[in-house]
């Protein structure tokens, strides 16, 4: 937890004037220190004579550390940089002990991403998926939602697929709840992070997820085609996704790779993406990562907090709909009054340049420290 109080910090970030910019939850924008360090490694790539070998694997380390830092992971070794959500997921869905004639269950309508990977393995090995849709009634929703979840969880259970919170309508899932639940019934526990780490504490301490695994162009404010994967050492001798060399002990010894070499570096290193010392990448998420810790999740909530309490009062009134128990801040589901048209408002909206998603019957709001109220306000305008 943090005192750090937050004000708007749009200035450092390279958003124009008279774009209301919403929608972080779709894609975040970029600072300009992150956007220095791509540019500072694509200039590293143009004179490949300076490269060590130290810059293939020194900075991946940094980074793991500070991914590392922000989820509360005490080892930074079960850390590994993926290329998307879908990679990581299915990873370890390669990975998960399967339990004859088993389930696993996920929430309703979660991203794709972490659906098709389970659905696949359902259809290789012949397993039930318990898909837990939500209530259709917003009264006690969240809390509903989540019991429900709780309920579906049985000692037939592989695991629970789930997120901090849901992407299209921002529900808050009780991780440490169905942790517990999970750990009575020797399942796993696996949560896609993407629309949350980073705007929102997660502490791996707390709970104990067998594996996170969070695209990182979202609210880690990092580049598109990265992710970052936490492992719990249930994984440390899993099978990866792809075999390539980087990942082998002694892969630093570029004059003796073709030693070949059976064993893998410790921890998650085997979950590496190939290239994972991705010279342009890399250095971006270290700085974003960098000022996210400055910030910390704690404060950023805070922040989006004093955003959208005030808009969320206004939207009520004019009759919209949106979880209001299980929900955090930083990314809301708003579903329209009956009158309103989604169309009209979509193009409203697009013609003053005022962005945010639209999910269904729903919009989603999502702001970040770029934001200020002046923001929010246009937005009410068009409700
Ligand atoms: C919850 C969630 N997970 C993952 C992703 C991205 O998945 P991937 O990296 O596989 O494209 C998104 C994108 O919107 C998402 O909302």
């Amino acid at each position: 937890m943090s005192d750090l109080h937050l004000t708007c910090q749009k200035s450092l970030f390279d958003l124009e004037d008279g774009v209301t910019y919403l929608n972080c939850a779709y894609m975040s924008p970029l600072l300009r220190s992150t956007m220095d360090a791509g540019v500072a490694g694509l200039r590293q790539k143009a004179r490949p004579y300076h490269l060590q070998v130290d810059d293939f694997f020194q900075p991946l380390e940094k980074l793991k550390s500070l991914f590392a830092e922000l989820i509360g992971c005490p080892n930074s070794q079960q850390i590994a940089l993926q290329p998307s959500a879908s990679y990581g997921l299915s990873t370890v869905c390669k990975n998960l002990r399967i339990k004859k004639g088993g389930n696993m269950v996920l929430p309703g309508g979660q991203f794709p991403s972490n659906v098709y990977p389970f659905r696949e393995l359902a259809k290789k090995k012949d397993l039930e998926i318990r898909t837990i849709e939500p209530p259709s009634n917003f009264a006690h929703r969240g809390c509903i939602w989540n019991q429900m979840i709780l309920d579906a969880v049985d000692e037939n259970t592989i695991c629970v697929a789930i997120s901090q919170c849901h992407w299209a309508d921002g529900t808050l899932f009780n991780l440490e709840a169905i942790r517990q639940k999970t750990r009575e019934c020797k399942a796993a526990l696996i949560v896609d992070g993407t629309q949350s780490v980073g705007a929102m504490p997660f502490d791996v301490k707390v709970i104990q997820p067998d594996a996170l695994i969070c695209a990182a162009y979202k609210f880690l404010l990092g580049p598109y085609a990265s992710a970052l994967a936490y492992f719990s050492p249930e994984f440390d001798r899993g099978e990866p996704l792809e075999y390539n060399w980087f990942n082998r002990r002694d892969s630093h010894q570029f004059q003796h790779l073709v030693n070949y070499q059976d064993e893998y570096r410790p921890g998650a290193y085997r979950y590496n993406m190939g290239e994972a010392a991705h010279f342009i990448a890399v250095p971006m998420l270290i700085s974003a990562i960098e000022q996210l810790l400055v910030w910390t999740p704690h404060a950023i909530q805070e922040y989006c907090r004093s955003l959208v309490e005030p808009f969320l009062k206004t939207a009520e009134k004019k009759g919209y709909q949106f979880e209001n128990e299980y929900r955090g801040h930083h990314l809301i589901g708003l579903y329209l009054p009956p009158e309103k048209d989604v169309d009209l408002l979509k193009e409203r909206l697009a013609s003053n340049r005022v962005f945010v998603s639209y999910r269904g019957d729903a919009i989603r709001v999502s702001p970040h420290v770029y934001n200020d109220t002046v923001d929010l306000e246009t937005l009410e305008l068009f409700l």
